[in-house]
């Protein structure tokens, strides 16, 4: 509704993972080269971790995307709610490979006997678990057990570990010395630095139709605004800028003020923690993002937004 207002042809700030949008700095150019080279060189296990929205499934659609122009064989697994048979039946599904056995030990047979011809046709097999942070053990101890399958110097099967912190913190446990051993690349997502946050704006801005001579639609101070209360995860600088534009459009405020920003961020509770600067603050804050409570909060604010698209209900409208 906001689109001619701003002279938009669609929506910049949708939450799906759009690889148009893809936003490069050299932080995630560098984590894209390695995850990558680490599949091209056969390395076995890569992990990605990162925090809550920070753009680890944008980056691994990035890779499949990839990887499909390479013609790989590619299995996506983001359920990680399954136990160890159920795993294999996954990852057999998605790698297409028809097999009527239940057994664990056939099922294991024929996976290899696959993976031996596509290695031999040059071809390379890449297994992603999205999501992983909530793997049991045994599923975790099945999946180390997947890089035996090896000729006497390759890895047969790429397998790239993709989840929240908290993964990593699993993976530093003592029961899972083992798997840890097995990573050969490690690989990060981080928060937008401001000015990051600036030109991941103005990028998607841009690419939905903005142009260079175009008077701005947010205000330098309003992007200020939208790292503070964001901290630079992408997932919360599209919430903030998507809402702001809906509540600018209903002002007719052009560009758009640093209060309109922090009005949504009252709105959606994320001036609970102060957002100041501090590395302390910022520490609590990346916590919150983290915790179910700020995630419910966020699913109910966007409910009541969607229940009451054209006026929703603001708390802390003033
Ligand atoms: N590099 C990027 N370029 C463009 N958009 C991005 C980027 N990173 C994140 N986003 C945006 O932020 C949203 C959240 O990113 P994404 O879903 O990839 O995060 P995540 O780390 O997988 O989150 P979760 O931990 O909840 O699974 C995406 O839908 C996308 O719109
Ligand atoms: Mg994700």
């Amino acid at each position: 509704m906001y689109k001619r207002f701003f002279g938009l042809r669609e929506s910049p700030f949708n939450v799906s993972p759009d690889p148009r949008y893809l936003f490069l700095t050299k932080q995630i150019e560098e984590t894209l080269t390695a995850l990558m080279y680490g599949i091209q060189t056969r390395k076995g296990i890569l992990t990605l971790t990162g925090e809550v929205g920070t753009g680890k499934t944008t980056l691994i659609n990035r890779v499949l995307d990839w990887l499909n122009q390479r013609a790989a064989k590619t299995a996506f697994l983001f359920n990680s709610r399954m136990n160890s048979s159920q795993l294999f039946d996954f990852v057999l599904a998605e790698f297409d490979i028809p097999c009527e056995l239940r057994s664990k030990s056939q099922q294991l047979m024929k996976l290899n006997h696959w993976l031996l011809e596509r290695y031999r046709a040059g071809e390379t097999a890449v297994l992603i678990l999205d999501e992983a942070q909530n793997l049991t053990f045994p599923v975790l101890e099945e999946i180390r057990l997947l890089t035996n399958l090896e000729t006497s110097g390759e890895k047969l099967l790429q397998i790239v570990v993709s989840g929240q912190s908290e993964l990593e913190e699993k993976l530093n446990l003592p029961q899972l010395r083992q798997f840890r051993q097995r990573i050969m690349i490690r690989c990060k997502t981080n928060h937008l630095t401001k000015e990051e946050t600036h030109a991941y704006i103005v990028e998607r801005l841009r690419i939905a139709g903005v142009g260079p001579s175009n008077q701005p639609i947010f205000s330098q101070a309003a992007m200020d605004t939208v790292h503070l209360y964001s901290l630079g995860v992408p997932r919360v600088v599209n919430l903030l800028c998507e809402h702001s534009l809906i509540n600018a459009y209903v002002e007719h405020e052009r560009p758009i003020l640093p209060k309109t920003v922090e009005d949504i961020a009252h709105e959606f509770q994320l001036d609970v923690v102060e957002p100041t600067a501090s590395p302390e603050s910022l520490q609590t804050s990346a916590e919150l993002y983290n915790s179910e409570a700020f995630i419910q909060n966020l699913g109910e604010a966007l409910f009541r937004f969607r229940m009451f698209p054209q006026n929703p209900p603001l708390r802390g409208r003033k």
